[in-house]
């Protein structure tokens, strides 16, 4: 198995391509999101995130156990990280 440094460098690249519903230009890689709430966080635990964009912070929340608040002035964005959010809590949860 790969150390977690070297799988992070290897999908830690910026999307070319974004989702058919989330055009956000530089989309950070869930999984390097994922690694820095296991580095700053225990399970359950809460993370705000007051500027959440499309959500990828929340979304490592979800997958890594913890609780997630997020912010987003912008409504189209806001409404992305809903989305999303949806979808990978309905994933976790089957
Ligand atoms: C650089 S992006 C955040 C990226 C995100 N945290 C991530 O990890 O991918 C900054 C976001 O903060 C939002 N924002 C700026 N001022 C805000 C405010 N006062 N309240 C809520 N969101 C705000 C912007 O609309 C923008 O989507």
């Amino acid at each position: 198995m790969k150390n977690v440094d070297e799988k992070i460098f290897f999908e830690a690249k910026v999307r070319q391509k974004a989702d058919e519903f989330n055009n956000h230009p530089t989309k950070k890689p869930v999984k390097l999101m994922e690694h820095l709430v296991k580095l700053l966080s225990w399970e359950k635990q809460t993370i705000l995130d007051p500027f959440m964009r499309s959500g990828s912070t929340g979304v490592a929340c979800v997958l890594q156990d913890r609780n997630f608040i997020g912010y987003e002035l912008e409504k189209d964005f806001y409404k992305i990280a809903e989305r999303r959010l949806t979808e990978i809590e309905k994933q976790t949860k089957n």
